[in-house]
């Protein structure tokens, strides 16, 4: 995909040579690095590069926002991996940051990304309000993570909803919250104002509730050795997912309809739309 090339190489470049790993013990950073550099496909601050962009932004400025973002989703994998919660020994083709290195390490190299994240953004070159409405939406978006990991392992959802309403609250918040401040926190790098960044809020809450559903739907439809990760999981866990819901075809027909939601979203901003629409086709239709 072409679109995602560009800022992909921008975010792998700064995550290998700006962020000061090597201030850090050196078992430490090693584990750090292990969990963040290889093998994401690095979504999340593809999408904050890429909204910052259509919005007129510099998105060499954005960068260190964009690796906060991810910096906070790899501590979420290295945490959702662990025995505690799914468990699981395979991630982006390697074993897991538990495995490779250990529980107590892994936990430990999971809360030390959450916090170096937040360092990135206290070091932007940026006005003061804006670094503080980009902690903002990334503490909110963290949170968000949190509860959505907690209803998916611990429940506690509303019991007055219809499964498919409580399904979505889990997929909203555990995936669809970073995804929605990714494009948000683009947004933000941009100096956006209101409308736009209500275009960018739809856009976000699309794709990242799509991102959820396509990744139930890969855990029935794909194996763990071309996605890097186990799958047929969900349903081996008992967790409720998209195809366990309405099926393969019926999630399909979900993705199609978010997919949609999403580029028209982004009408508005004619042309400065297309690589987010491509982003968003490309998403809708990955298999890994
Ligand atoms: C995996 O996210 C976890 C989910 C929220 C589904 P990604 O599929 O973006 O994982 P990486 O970063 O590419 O490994
Ligand atoms: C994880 O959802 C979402 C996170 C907050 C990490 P999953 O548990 O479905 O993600 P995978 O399938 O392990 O990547
Ligand atoms: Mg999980
Ligand atoms: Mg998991
Ligand atoms: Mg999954």
């Amino acid at each position: 995909m072409e679109y995602i090339q560009r800022p992909s190489a921008m975010i792998q470049n700064y995550l290998e040579s700006s962020i000061k790993w090597d201030l850090l013990p050196a078992h430490l950073a090693d584990t750090a690095r292990y969990g963040t550099l290889d093998g994401g496909k690095r979504i999340r601050p593809v999408l904050v590069l890429l909204t910052c962009e259509a919005l007129g932004g510099n998105p060499e400025e954005a960068l260190p926002a964009a690796a906060a973002l991810e910096l906070v989703h790899c501590f979420s994998l290295i945490h959702d991996d662990l025995p505690a919660l799914d468990n699981d020994v395979l991630r982006r083709g390697r074993p897991t940051v538990h495995v490779h290195a250990g529980e107590p390490m892994a936990i430990l190299a999971g809360d030390l990304l959450l916090a170096m994240a937040f360092g990135e953004l206290a070091g932007m070159k940026m006005p003061s309000d804006c670094i503080a409405a980009l902690v903002e939406e990334l503490a909110n978006g963290t949170r968000d993570m949190v509860v959505g990991q907690v209803f998916d392992t611990l429940g506690g959802l509303p019991e007055d909803i219809e499964p498919l309403e409580q399904l979505q609250m889990v997929h909203r918040n555990k995936t669809g919250a970073l995804l929605r401040a990714a494009c948000r926190m683009g947004a933000l790098c941009a100096h956006a104002d209101g409308d736009k960044l209500d275009i960018m809020t739809t856009y976000g809450e699309a794709v990242g509730l799509m991102f959820q559903v396509v990744d139930d739907l890969l855990d029935v439809t794909q194996s763990a050795e071309h996605v890097g990760k186990a799958t047929g999981k969900d349903s081996a866990l008992g967790k409720r997912t998209y195809p366990g819901l309405l099926g393969i075809k019926g999630s399909e027909t979900v993705i199609d309809e978010l997919c949609q939601q999403a580029c028209d979203a982004m009408a508005p901003l004619a042309e400065k739309a297309i690589p987010l629409q491509e982003l968003c086709r490309y998403m809708a239709i990955r298999t890994r």
